[in-house]
């Protein structure tokens, strides 16, 4: 039946029920087009050019919504190239203001920036509390990134949590229209599709997780997590950002529900299907380049250069979160300067950490003990003329970080667990490939997948660590170069810019219906 009704521009099944014969022609193109080609960004622009039916929208969902004017320099890679996704689906972005508003007086906006359409809401000092503050962070962030040990469960947080997700899909409730397109974004809004099933809402509701999804054992411990992580079960399509974190879904499914699969990849829960896949995020490989290039040459980069004098620089940019592992970092630095003393006065170390999350006790902790190691680092090993650790809490744009990372001669990226880790990835695509610098990366980023020429270390082994970081300063340039064009040349076949097309194809109901869709529509 679903292969009989008329499709939207990306193939997906539209609300109307009886197609014109101008739609015939050109659904039927739409559903070759999506058989064929399987990636095609211009889809939507490809269709409306044919005269057919205009699209559905794309409606974007995330906890938080950067609009373009708050902190341009700031915004991330992946900021830019939502937006820029969003614009070239004519789509929405939804999602908190930032704001925190009395209750009562949360205020809905919308605005039009650049193509895109924002719209946000504030949020009251107890939803920020329970949803935000509390079950997103500190109970679904310490157990996805299998730290069980700093789950603080309350049965009030994970209310505020589901409260929070009712709120959001009330408001979308109001402009979402039939053909829309819903994706939404990571582990704030795990049980939005089904709110918005029980509003009547039909439409095709993908699901990204941008943070790692461990094992079932680990995610058992979670109180009541068949109400806050189950639910994922109700979009079409869950995305994760390695192949490991779909089959921890899909194991947790089949072992914790029953949920009957032939693949692994395809359950049928309640009459519905919902498919898993892996969508690793990634960076614009060759713009980043061309970035890093020009940056390298501005006066803040030069200024740097000239303050380290001709000494090589680690670099390592992390925000200040405990799944990072700076504090171990730090140590594995400190066991580094005690056991290769050739280096010590040698070397500058410049570690770029901006504060986030500081009203959750387990960050504050967090911070008090990197500042305590780079304390001690610095006046054990420091010299007048030398300081080991270069510690700032500050955020830097984006063409500044990437100036650095183009002249740091390593990288040091040691999370404890990470989904996926875009420094890795920025500081790889930022390097001269006939020059470029030697990466230590965490086993346990989702990195280090496409980045396994990178040093990959363990990062709870200090001396293991210690060894890299002497290893990367040593490395010959050809065994640089030849890493470099390693990890180069996959993250140029993953580029970002790709990313939010593919998943949205995936959204679409399987090649197999698109083929049913253009013999039915073309008889
Ligand atoms: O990596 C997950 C993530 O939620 C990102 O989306 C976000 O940029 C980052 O962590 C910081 O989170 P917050 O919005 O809580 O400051």
């Amino acid at each position: 039946m679903d292969a009989l009704r008329p499709r939207n521009g990306y193939g997906l099944p539209s609300r109307r029920s009886t197609p014109s014969p101008g739609d015939r022609r050109s659904l039927a193109q739409a559903g070759t087009d999506l058989f064929r080609s399987g990636l095609d960004a211009d889809l939507d622009v490809n269709v409306a050019k044919r005269g057919g039916p205009e699209p559905g929208r794309v409606i974007v969902v995330s906890n938080r919504v950067g609009l373009p004017s708050e902190g341009k320099a700031r915004a991330g890679g992946l900021e830019v190239v939502m937006r820029s996704f969003i614009k070239r689906n004519r789509g929405i972005w939804f999602g908190w203001s930032g704001q925190i508003a009395q209750r009562g007086d949360e205020h809905v906006r919308t605005v039009e920036r650049g193509g895109v359409t924002y719209i946000t809401t504030d949020l009251n000092r107890a939803d920020y509390q329970e949803y935000y503050n509390g079950f997103a962070n500190r109970m679904l962030w310490p157990i996805l990134h299998y730290r069980l040990d700093l789950v603080e469960f309350s049965n009030r947080d994970m209310g505020g949590y589901l409260r929070v997700n009712e709120k959001f899909a009330d408001i979308l409730h109001r402009f979402i229209k039939p053909d829309d397109v819903i994706w939404v974004q990571d582990y704030h809004l795990m049980p939005l599709a089904k709110a918005l099933r029980e509003r009547g809402h039909r439409n095709r509701i993908g699901f990204f997780l941008h943070i790692p999804f461990p094992p079932p054992e680990v995610l058992a411990t979670l109180p009541k997590h068949e109400r806050s992580i189950y639910p994922l079960c109700h979009y079409d399509l869950v995305g994760f950002q390695t192949e490991g974190d779909a089959n921890n879904f899909a194991k947790y499914l089949i072992h914790q529900f029953r949920v009957p699969s032939r693949d692994g990849r395809t359950f049928n829960v309640n009459n519905r299907t919902v498919r898993v896949g892996a969508f690793p995020v990634g960076v614009e490989t060759a713009e980043f380049e061309r970035l890093a290039r020009r940056s390298a040459r501005i006066a803040d980069v030069a200024e740097v250069q000239a303050s380290i004098a001709d000494r090589p620089m680690i670099i390592g940019v992390d925000r200040l979160d405990y799944s990072k592992g700076l504090d171990v970092r730090m140590r594995a630095y400190e066991h580094f300067l005690g056991t290769h003393s050739h280096w010590r006065g040698k070397v500058t170390y410049l570690q770029i950490t901006p504060r986030s999350r500081s009203e959750i006790k387990e960050y504050a902790d967090m911070e008090r003990r990197v500042r305590e190691t780079v304390g001690r680092v610095n006046g054990h090993y420091g010299e007048a003329a030398w300081t080991p650790i270069r510690y700032v809490n500050r955020t830097y744009s984006r063409t500044l970080l990437a100036g650095l990372y183009r002249c740091s001669r390593v990288c040091l990226v040691t999370p404890l667990r990470d989904g996926m880790n875009l420094v890795a990835k920025e500081y790889v695509a930022a390097q001269a490939p006939e020059n470029p610098g030697a990466l230590v990366l965490s086993q346990f980023a989702g990195a280090a997948v496409e980045c396994s020429s990178a040093l990959l270390v363990n990062p709870y082994d200090q001396e293991a660590v210690a060894a890299a970081i002497d290893q990367a300063l040593s490395m010959p340039l050809d065994e640089r170069k030849a890493r470099h064009r390693d990890m180069i040349t996959k993250l140029a076949a993953n580029d970002i810019k790709d990313w939010g097309e593919r998943f949205l194809l995936a959204l679409a109901p399987q090649p197999q219906s698109g083929l049913r869709l253009v013999q039915q529509a073309g008889a």
